[in-house]
């Protein structure tokens, strides 16, 4: 018996958590037994660190490491179990934000990257990625007039437009397990995108 597991990505303030919770009900209501967890985060270890992530000042070595120490602790305690038990797991956030943010946004190096995920999640992928893409700026006026920003959040513009070429490279090259969704769509329209691909995870 084998779950499913489903990741949202995008940079900060392009609808990923509008939509998490919404996805985990339509899957109940399709009597699949779904968990929606996410990164950095997901277990209380994992969420302690979250919290030195989001507020501590800290080297780019450092933050990428206690990225993967997170995802480490998540892994073992929640996502394989979770699957292993035939449930779908459903995560705001996994490695792709690493390439993203790490590699994208503060150009670190991308051998280490490939080395810290092969160990720490080996094989392991998602089955579906949705990619919530939408320009830099759009997602800074959504986030301005949402919350206040945290320590990524205050990151500039051209930050985040590096952070965005990262994810559209790396959809590129796993088409198969992505979906590009046009962050700048009415949130219904999103819906219908995201209900109609449910059925294709399935089989
Ligand atoms: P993320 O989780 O990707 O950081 P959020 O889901 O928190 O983004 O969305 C950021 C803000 O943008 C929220 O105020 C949310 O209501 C709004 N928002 C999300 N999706 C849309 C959309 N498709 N159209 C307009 N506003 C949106
Ligand atoms: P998120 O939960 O999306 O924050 P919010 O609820 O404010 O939208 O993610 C927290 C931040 O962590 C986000 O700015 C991206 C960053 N992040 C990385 O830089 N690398 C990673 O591997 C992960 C999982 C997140």
């Amino acid at each position: 018996m084998s779950g499913r597991f489903v990741t949202f990505e995008g940079i900060d303030g392009a609808g990923k958590s509008t939509h998490v919770d919404w996805y985990v009900e339509r899957l109940k209501a399709r009597g699949i037994d779904a968990i929606r967890s996410r990164e950095p985060g997901g277990t209380p270890l994992a969420e302690r660190l979250r919290e030195l992530l989001l507020t501590q000042p800290m080297s780019m070595d450092t933050e990428l490491m206690l990225m993967f120490a997170a995802r480490r602790d998540h892994l073992e305690r929640l996502i394989r179990p979770a699957l292993a038990a035939g449930k779908w797991v459903v995560c705001d956030r996994f490695t792709d934000s690493t390439w993203a943010y790490q590699g994208g946004g503060r150009r670190g190096p991308a051998e280490r990257i490939a080395w810290l995920e092969a160990w720490v999640h080996g094989d392991l992928q998602p089955d579906r990625t949705y990619l919530f893409d939408l320009p830099a700026g759009m997602a800074a006026q959504r986030r301005a007039a949402a919350r206040d920003a945290d320590r990524f959040e205050r990151e500039d513009e051209a930050f985040f437009e590096r952070v965005r070429e990262a994810y559209r490279g790396r959809a590129g090259q796993a088409p198969e397990r992505f979906r590009l969704i046009d962050g700048r769509l009415p949130i219904e329209d999103i819906r219908k995108i995201l209900e109609e691909d449910i059925a294709s995870i399935g089989n």
